[in-house]
């Protein structure tokens, strides 16, 4: 499974890509407001440092708008991938952009309906958020597994990318689904780490350690 860093924060993403477990980077316009930077300015710096899939979204709504920004954004870098919304627009432009050999990222998307779309368009992410699911009484990861199914009996090469994830249970529930890549604030990647009986059982490793009074 990939692990993407959902934010626009520098410093989140140069800690995150010295993990080495850092294989690529999401942004939308609600991350890119928080980080207070410019948008263009921020996407270059991402992309510098971590050489995977940086999505960066359009905001036009119509097709001619939403290719102009896509010419702007692809033109930051070649690992810059192009995020647009589940709309009717949003998929007519992804199918133009993945022609024409470009990453693309449909998001926005909550129904298996939509996914089925966006393999169509050839999407080379689909972006199914789970929390937001779950926020509204919903089951994100049955939607999760819904997509997986129709993916497969299709051998449709799209990326489920599983996103709005909110804990890192939703993260291991999407791998045993077999979800390929999951995006998730930094936040919630170094919880992966954590573990209480890892902390009490090093505490006590090291205890014993010093009582041997040895150095290595
Ligand atoms: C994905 O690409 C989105 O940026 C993100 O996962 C949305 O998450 P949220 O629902 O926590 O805003």
């Amino acid at each position: 499974m990939k692990f993407f860093a959902d934010t626009a924060e520098i410093s989140e993403i140069r800690d995150l890509v010295e993990t080495g477990l850092l294989d690529g980077v999401t942004t939308n316009p609600s991350l890119v407001q928080k980080s207070g930077r410019d948008f263009i300015e921020v996407l270059k710096e991402i992309t510098k440092i971590c050489p995977g899939p940086v999505s960066a979204e359009v905001v036009a709504l119509d097709y001619d708008g939403m290719m102009a920004q896509a010419e702007k954004l692809r033109g930051v870098a070649d690992n810059v991938t192009i995020k647009v919304p589940l709309t009717e627009a949003g998929l007519k432009t992804c199918r133009s952009l993945s022609n024409d050999g470009t990453m693309v990222n449909v998001t926005l998307c909550f129904s298996a309906a939509q996914a089925l779309l966006a393999a169509k368009a050839g999407a080379t992410f689909i972006s199914p958020f789970v929390g937001r699911l779950d926020d509204i009484g919903h089951s994100g990861m049955e939607l999760i597994s819904d997509i997986r199914m129709i993916y497969d009996n299709y051998d449709f090469e799209t990326q489920i990318l599983v996103a709005s994830v909110r804990s890192p249970m939703h993260v291991v529930e999407a791998a045993k689904i077999g979800a390929d890549v999951m995006t998730a604030p930094p936040k919630i990647i170094h919880q992966l780490f954590k573990h209480p009986l890892t902390d009490a059982g090093l505490a006590a490793f090291l205890k014993d350690w010093e009582s041997t009074g040895q150095k290595i």
